[in-house]
């Protein structure tokens, strides 16, 4: 066991020797413009323990680093001196697919701000459900929560499955997250993705006409419709009602994954991109976007979208984009025009794929800043995100057992400066934590399955594919990315 188990690992410790007998923290607020806003200083004596931050955030990761320190049996002493890399340390739930409960998502929130992440990007609508409860459009709770079963892979059930948070469990989780520093972005994915809202209000579609919300995964035609007026007139009263649950600075409204065959065949939306003079129904997506991200920022809000708007070229400036897959390096253009962006990358973040195909070394070693960011922009890559997209991850045992370590290497390679990153020290000291995190309600995979073997990685992907994954959808996805 290591003399320092802390995760994510600090940026400088200096061993004083011995141990401490002080279980009390000493804080003094001070102005030191070495720790930023949410760096800290804790100095562990024999006698004493002195936590020194600019903020209250500041004091929460010193005390989030002292229960690591004295977790592990006697206390260290040390003097720590630690801030993060970079400012938005991210995490993704898609609530959407298979919802967690209230108290799932406080334990998960709980290990979240133990690893100092900061964002809670919560995947709030999706073609299998709409999950916020809504006055002003009932139906998509009456309508647009419930899908009949599931077929996800393998797997198929007749039971019906739904819900919804209602209001007052949406400002519980936020407040919950706020008191732990983390900020909650909702994401309504638009313009596709939203068989749900379509199946509630199918006048929202080109074709107008009713669909059953998905019980299987993939891409889907059906989008809401760009060229029908009242398509925006509902998103704004429905964002109108939404940005009232969220207080923070920043929302998702999605954009990936919207195929054009619909918008390509109404006349609707043929005669809109011909009114607004514009070239292709990607640039009407563009157009689509532009207006929603006016609408949040008269509401005092900035819009996040996944990278796939950029495929328009007609993106307002400024708007943050989250890279999954890219292989026009679409985002890393963004950047390098000095627009924020954050990057998941779907082979190293996402953590719904088995350990075969997304071993932690290879998460843990992933650089963060996407390849092609000029050095002198890379501060316009304000941080990354591990999403946990949950079609297969259908109980919380194995959103935990999928998520963790996982989500502590991305909180540990968001916090840590890069040659303080070693992945044979972060396996030690996470497993060195994971008695705290099993009685916080969390357990993680078993240090065997992190790194499965080459022969066991190959047999193993391959039976992934075989039993879980239908291979069109995921090549769809692909060809969807090339085009
Ligand atoms: C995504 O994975 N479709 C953002
Ligand atoms: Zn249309």
């Amino acid at each position: 066991m290591k003399r320092f188990n802390i995760v994510p690992r600090p940026n400088f410790i200096k061993n004083l020797g011995g141990y401490s007998a002080c279980r009390s923290i000493k804080k003094e607020l001070v102005s030191d413009t070495a720790l930023g806003d949410e760096g800290y200083r804790l100095t562990v004596e024999k006698n004493s323990v002195l936590l020194e931050a600019n903020t209250e955030q500041g004091f929460f990761y010193g005390e989030k680093t002292f229960e690591q320190l004295s977790f592990c049996g006697k206390i260290p002493c040390a003097v720590i001196e630690d801030k993060p890399r970079f400012t938005y340390r991210g995490f993704m739930v898609d609530s959407a697919r298979h919802m967690q409960t209230v108290d799932e998502l406080k334990k998960l929130i709980d290990a979240a701000a133990l690893l100092k992440f900061n964002t809670l990007h919560w995947h709030l609508s999706d073609d299998q459900g709409f999950r916020i409860e809504s006055e002003k459009f009932p139906f998509l709770n009456e309508k647009g929560s419930w899908r009949k079963g599931d077929d996800f892979g393998a797997r198929h059930t007749d039971i019906p499955y739904g819900g919804y948070y209602t209001k007052a469990e949406i400002r519980d989780i936020v407040s919950y997250c706020a008191e732990r520093f983390i900020e909650v972005i909702p994401e309504i994915d638009i313009p596709g993705h939203t068989t749900a809202i379509i199946h509630s209000y199918p006048h929202l579609s080109c074709k107008k006409e009713e669909i059953a919300v998905k019980t299987k995964q993939g891409i889907f035609d059906d989008i809401l419709c760009a060229g029908d007026s009242r398509t925006l007139d509902f998103l704004f009263e429905l964002l109108e009602e939404v940005v009232e649950l969220f207080p923070g600075e920043r929302f998702h409204i999605g954009g990936d994954e919207a195929p054009k065959k619909r918008w390509e065949e109404c006349e609707l939306c043929k005669s809109k991109q011909l009114a607004l003079g514009l070239e292709s129904p990607e640039q009407l997506q563009g157009w689509l976007t532009a207006e929603i991200t006016k609408f949040l920022e008269a509401k005092g809000k900035k819009g996040s979208v996944w990278n796939e708007s950029l495929a328009a070229g007609n993106l307002p400036e400024g708007i943050l984009v989250q890279r999954w897959m890219d292989p026009k390096n679409k985002s890393t253009i963004w950047a390098n025009r000095a627009n924020y962006i954050i990057n998941s990358d779907f082979y190293h973040y996402y953590c719904d794929y088995p350990y075969h195909m997304t071993p932690l070394k290879k998460t843990y070693n992933y650089s963060p800043i996407p390849k092609g960011v000029a050095p002198i922009m890379e501060k316009y890559v304000l941080g990354i995100e591990c999403p946990m997209w949950t079609e297969y991850v259908y109980t919380f045992d194995w959103f935990c057992y999928m998520a963790f370590p996982r989500f502590a290497a991305v909180a540990e390679r968001a916090w840590t400066i890069e040659a303080r990153c070693d992945h044979s020290s972060f396996c030690e000291r996470f497993e060195a934590l994971m008695p705290l995190l099993r009685s916080m309600g969390i357990n993680p995979a078993p240090s065997y399955e992190w790194n499965p073997t080459p022969g066991r990685r190959l047999a193993g992907t391959l039976g992934f594919f075989k039993d879980k994954i239908d291979f069109k959808t995921i090549t769809n996805s692909l060809n969807s990315q090339k085009n």
